[in-house]
């Protein structure tokens, strides 16, 4: 069974709020409380505190970091353990290019769901709202919003006004008061700081967490020391407030990841599989009308799959199906030259015509009237612009006689487009498209099959236009 990951991502657009602190001590705390959970985390910032934290051996110059997971790099190979049995990417200090190469804002979830990582994803971001944290805020089953002051607690509002944007779900989203300074007293009912953030954010419909992170000078000396290390809240300082506070945290999160059937990630996948299996659903019905034989030869094409060179179908959908492009190329070098097989310039006419054949479409179009038998023979560039017109006489072929010379023809035409009785469907025509004898069936996927329908139409008009 494929696994999922459950992710969770820090954002703010605010700076030096806590973000890197937050989400690095997180996944220690977890593997702390849950050491057989994988967490594997992540950042797009470009300090490399991540990296300072958990690296086991120094960096290689050219190890992958996040950047060459972002650009499809497998997780196997970007994914490292580090200290406390936490498994992270490299940071990496140049992300600007993959803001261009980036496709869509479900990049990330998709990157991930296939990513086989399972457990928890932690996604620590910049202070901004580019594509790149757009993905990460879109990819998480929640999202943990750090706010120390009003300003930060303003910048919220375009995380949820992204949200809005694309009509997703909220509830993924909460704000944490972070940076917390006890020490600091109101008047009145908002007796604090973490009080009053809450009561603002709450009045503007944003979800507050209960918990919240004090400000400590313990955590805050941290990452400054003679060895150029950052400690853990966990190992160095079990003594503050801060360390009952992330307790509290990884229960609540642990309990929610207990508590989730399926995760963004699975659902997006689970979506995406379906989506491509409804795409496959046309193509397996446009594959099951085909004509079993080669329409010229009349050879079983399961028999002689090979050299399927050119694939037709009629104005009126009626018959479909891959003829050989010898068969093609002999009955176009005879309809459009009045030659013979055992005529002696047949075979350089036969060069001619299959080196244009290959290129251009043929269509089809028998005028019959009482007069004479005519085919209005026509060639198409595949953009759909006409490159010829001839009309090719066809003698006796209304009497059903061969002549040696149009038989691939008459064959052709009648074994497409033959209706009541015999006589031909009326006003009905067929082109005849070159396709790749390798794969002929790729013409039959959904962007192919959309130019030949797009082609028919043309075709339908300018016979109509003379
Ligand atoms: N609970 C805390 N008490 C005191 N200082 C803290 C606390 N949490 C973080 N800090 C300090 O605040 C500063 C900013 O923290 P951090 O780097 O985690 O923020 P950030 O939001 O990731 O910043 P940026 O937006 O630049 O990436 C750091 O110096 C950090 O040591
Ligand atoms: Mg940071
Ligand atoms: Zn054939």
């Amino acid at each position: 069974m494929h696994a999922y990951p459950y992710t969770i991502t820090i954002s703010s657009e605010k700076g030096g709020v806590g973000k890197t602190t937050l989400a690095t001590n997180l996944a220690i705390y977890l593997k702390a409380l849950r050491e057989d959970l994988p967490v594997t985390l992540f950042s797009f910032d470009n300090h490399f505190t991540i990296d300072k934290m958990f690296e086991l051996q120094k960096r290689e110059e050219e190890a992958p970091d996040v950047h060459a997971f972002l650009m499809g790099a497998k997780a196997g190979e970007v994914v490292q353990t580090g200290q406390y049995g936490v498994d992270f990417i490299r940071s990496s200090s140049e992300l600007g290019d993959i803001h261009e190469r980036f496709k869509g804002p479900m990049a990330l979830t998709r990157m991930l769901a296939e990513s086989g990582i399972f457990g928890i994803v932690i996604i620590d971001t910049r202070p901004d709202l580019n594509i790149l944290t757009q993905n990460a805020l879109y990819a998480a089953d929640r999202v943990l919003i750090p706010v120390k002051d009003l300003p930060s607690l303003d910048n919220c509002k375009n995380i949820f006004a992204l949200f809005d944007q694309r009509g997703i779900d909220k509830k993924s989203l909460a704000l944490i008061p972070c940076l917390i300074d006890s020490r600091i007293k109101f008047e009145g009912i908002f007796k604090d700081q973490k009080t009053l953030l809450r009561a603002i954010a709450i009045n503007r419909g944003y979800r507050c967490l209960d918990y919240y992170i004090s400000k400590s000078p313990k955590v805050e000396s941290l990452n400054t020391n003679p060895e150029g290390k950052i400690y853990p809240i966990l190992t160095h300082a079990r003594g503050t407030e801060v360390h009952s506070q992330f307790m509290e945290i990884t229960r609540d999160i642990l309990r929610s990841v207990d508590a989730a059937k399926e995760t963004r990630a699975c659902l997006y996948h689970t979506w995406l599989l379906e989506k491509e299996a409804h795409k496959k659903e046309p193509y397996l019905a446009r594959l099951e009308g085909l004509a079993e034989r080669c329409l010229i030869c009349g050879a079983l094409l399961a028999e002689h799959p090979d050299d399927r060179s050119f694939y037709f179908e009629t104005s009126d959908r009626a018959a479909r199906g891959f003829l050989h492009g010898n068969c093609v190329n002999n009955m176009l070098c005879s309809a459009l030259y009045g030659l013979k097989e055992h005529d002696s310039t047949f075979d350089a006419f036969r060069t001619l015509v299959a080196d244009k054949a290959t290129r251009a479409v043929s269509l089809l179009l028998p005028r019959i009237d009482s007069e004479a038998c005519r085919l209005d023979y026509r060639q198409f560039s595949m953009a759909g612009e006409q490159l010829l017109q001839k009309n090719v006489d066809m003698p006796g072929f209304d009497a059903g006689e061969f002549n040696g010379v149009h038989d691939r023809l008459y064959l052709l035409l009648n074994e497409a487009l033959a209706g009541f009785e015999g006589a031909l469907r009326k006003e009905s025509w067929l082109s005849v498209f070159p396709i790749d004898p390798g794969n002929p069936e790729a013409v039959l996927h959904e962007e192919s099959y959309k130019t030949i329908h797009r082609l028919q139409k043309q075709f339908a008009e300018a016979i109509l236009s003379n």
